[in-house]
């Protein structure tokens, strides 16, 4: 039993392979949130304090007790109301604009199996793997019932949250703030660990001490954005990569959210995560629940690279699905920077010709297939085939592709709009714009208005059209912009608009993978402007930056990796000079970063040397001989490279029999110190051979003093060291 509650002081435990999780129903009916950290049987009792606190005031039915506050006290689900002055998880109004709730203990239910949560991603387990604890809760004034969420999954030492409110009353109540997941800490010292960046500069580490004050990240975009990615880390300010306290909160959501954490008056931490609340007003009608979307949380005591394990296995196995959740990923050859908008069906069956001459997999057409799209300011919308562009009909140049035994990938944007459409001239009110106002644009593009059901639906009509003639096998789903103008032109208020948009977006794409389920959808954002465990529900892999710079890319791919595996990273060889930075780098080098992702190519190949066309042909052969290894095995961070000179990082089978290190020469200097990889994960007291050299190394010199790397005069320098486990 992985939950249990126990009668007589009332202490639910939630039991994961090596944490604990204590939640205590106290005698007003609040929810007290007791412990979260290393696996104890113990109960976590005597550890509330009662002193009566100036200005900390005590929830009405308290009466006599000026010791009892819900400002001090560590709670599970906060909220406005109770007279909690720290950040909340949840503030809802009455049909008066009365911003009040107080939530009390009704009943609760432990039953097999992980909860499911319909219409939004969520973590999925077989019965035998999970455990749901469901506590109900109610608010009499309100008539409202709130039904909080926790599901265990032992094994990876995961627990998820997320919250179902339902409307019992006879007036509309409207949420203004709704987060999945609190956790308070009654003591530690913590640094706080967020992933915040730009376009194509997405998920650098920023680790920063937990002060007086509450520190939020979010995004305002309608999307998890590139600005900030919704995961955070809390850990104890000595935790390292190897050891150490630290807890995540990763957000199983692809639109706006918030997260915070704040150190109060007592020293006592709290973390939150959920919806961002700047633009949600969301109404629940009598009768209806309305779903807070789930939050997984994970904790480790033996530092980073444990937590980032537990968050792989869990997006691994429990939010990926379908035909491409295991076993290897086609490598790709992408249309967009070979030829960018100037494609047609003989550029890309010459690109796939070649590509299939080096053992590449699949052509990627990607931006510039249909309507009006010659550049970027028209087209969206119309997802009709230009023919005359390609010089052929689709399925006639997927015909020729296939021939040379490529498969066949396309590109679609489906939740944008241009001005310049047939769509937006038959149906302008698709489109998100508020009445009266010019609609801000990016990209010289629109919203459109998903919170709709019929633009959904005319879509997926649209894209059903293309998917049902075409031997398509792959599908790349972009969002090239950041959500504004607000308005929905529906019965929608502003605040519902972009959750309901999240519910259409979902609902598109779960039909989508329902009807085509051996398509291979990968998202997409600009890159990695929504690489968020929410769409790897439905897109097992995302670009993961516009950026394919390959030393730019080992920050990017570093940052990325302490949330998620890198089973999700789309990530691709491209040409020098790098059409982002403009540096050069060697094909190896190149090569050594892009497979620690779902490989691929994304460079016009007529333009290689023969030379260079052998040396990708090796990278290939190559890469199908890891491909396993990269997305199944563990992976280590071995340097930090925003410090070190020298980027590291390896995969080691789960078996420990095979580990595969690489690093990339960051910076050179004069007389430089030497480097030492130290090794991880390898099987202790083992020896393990280099198969290129034959040479043999011992597994704890490897990990206890570390490889020295040779000295070369030569800066991005690359290197990869495949090695097999032999006996001794
Ligand atoms: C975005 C994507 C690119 C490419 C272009 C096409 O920027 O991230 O990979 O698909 O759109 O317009």
């Amino acid at each position: 039993m992985s939950i249990t509650y126990q009668e007589n002081n009332k202490i639910f435990h939630l039991t994961t392979k090596n944490s604990d999780y204590q939640i205590q129903i106290d005698p007003f009916g609040y929810l007290l949130h007791l412990y979260y950290g290393k696996k104890t049987s113990h109960d976590a009792v005597g550890i509330t304090t009662f002193y009566d606190r100036g200005f900390s005031g005590n929830p009405g039915d308290v009466i006599g007790d000026r010791t009892y506050s819900m400002d001090t006290l560590p709670q599970e689900f906060p909220m406005d109301g109770t007279g909690d002055y720290r950040n909340i998880a949840l503030s809802l109004e009455d049909c008066k604009g009365t911003q009040a709730c107080d939530f009390r203990y009704l009943s609760h239910s432990i039953k097999k199996g992980k909860y499911t949560l319909n219409g939004l991603p969520y973590v999925y387990a077989r019965e035998e793997q999970a455990e749901t604890l469901e506590i109900l809760l109610k608010d009499d004034v309100l008539g409202m019932e709130l039904t909080l969420l926790y599901g265990v999954i032992p094994e990876i030492n995961c627990i998820t949250r997320s919250a179902i409110l339902e409307n019992k009353s006879s007036e509309i109540v409207t949420v203004d703030k709704a987060a999945a997941a609190c956790l308070d800490f009654l003591t530690g010292d913590f640094d706080v660990i967020t992933f915040h960046g730009r376009h194509t500069m997405e998920r650098n580490v920023d680790r920063s001490p937990v002060g007086y004050y509450a520190t939020s990240v979010g995004s305002r975009r309608g999307t998890s954005s590139h600005q900030y990615n919704p995961l955070m880390i809390l850990a104890d300010q000595k935790t390292t990569e190897e050891y150490g306290k630290c807890y995540s909160m990763s957000f199983v959501y692809s639109g706006g959210f918030e997260a915070s954490v704040e150190k109060d008056q007592f020293n006592q931490t709290r973390m939150l995560m959920g919806l961002q609340s700047s633009n949600l007003r969301y109404r629940i009608k009598p009768g209806k629940q309305w779903i807070i979307p789930e939050v997984i949380l994970s904790h480790s005591e033996n530092g980073l690279t444990q937590l980032s394990h537990q968050l792989h296995d869990c997006i691994n196995n429990h939010i990926i699905r379908g035909k491409y959740q295991k076993g290897p990923r086609p490598i790709l050859i992408n249309s967009w920077e070979a030829n960018y908008f100037d494609i047609n069906a003989d550029n890309l069956i010459g690109l796939a010709k070649e590509a299939s001459e080096l053992g590449i997999d699949m052509l990627v057409m990607d931006d510039g297939w249909f309507g009006k799209r010659n550049n970027d300011d028209a087209g969206l919308g119309d997802w009709t085939v230009n023919e005359d562009k390609l010089g052929m009909s689709l399925s006639e140049m997927i015909d020729k592709i296939n021939a040379l035994g490529m498969k066949f990938g396309i590109w679609f944007e489906p939740e944008m709009i241009n001005e310049d459409s047939d769509l937006y001239r038959a149906h302008p009110d698709y489109a998100m714009t508020i009445p009266g106002r010019k609609p801000g644009h990016a990209r010289d593009q629109l919203l459109l208005d998903f919170s709709r059901e019929e633009v959904v639906e005319n879509i997926y009509q649209q894209m059903k059209d293309i998917l049902d003639h075409n031997h398509i096998e792959y599908v790349k789903w972009d969002f090239n912009r950041s959500i504004s103008d607000v308005f929905s032109h529906s019965d929608r208020i502003a605040g519902e608009v972009l959750y309901d948009y999240m519910i259409g977006l979902y609902g598109l794409l779960e039909r989508l993978c329902q009807d085509y389920p051996d398509i291979l959808i990968e998202g997409c954002s600009g890159g990695g402007g929504r690489f968020d465990a929410g769409m790897m529900y439905y897109t097992p892999q995302i670009w993961c930056s516009d950026n394919t710079d390959a030393i730019n890319r080992t920050l990017i791919q570093y940052g990325t990796s302490f949330g998620y595996p890198i089973s999700t990273v789309g990530s691709h060889v491209s040409a020098v000079p790098n059409h982002q930075t403009g540096r050069i780098t060697s094909l190896k080098t190149r090569a050594t970063v892009a497979m620690s992702g779902t490989f691929g190519y994304e460079l016009d190949l007529s333009k290689l040397s023969q030379e260079e066309k052998d040396t990708i042909k090796e990278q290939v052969a190559e890469y199908k001989k890891y491909a396993a290894l990269i997305a199944e095995g563990r992976y280590y961070r071995l340097s930090d490279p925003k410090e070190e000179h020298v980027c590291a990082w390896s995969f080691v089978s789960a078996n420990q029999e095979e580990c595969l290190m690489n690093t990339i020469q960051l910076q050179i200097e004069s007389n430089m110190k030497v480097f030492y990889v130290k090794f991880r994960g390898l099987a202790e007291h083992s020896y393990y051979k280099d198969e290129k050299t034959g040479s043999i190394y011992s597994s704890d010199i490897l990990m206890e003093i570390g490889l020295p790397l040779k000295l070369l005069f030569e800066e991005y320098h690359s290197e990869q060291l495949y090695l097999k486990k032999v006996e001794a």
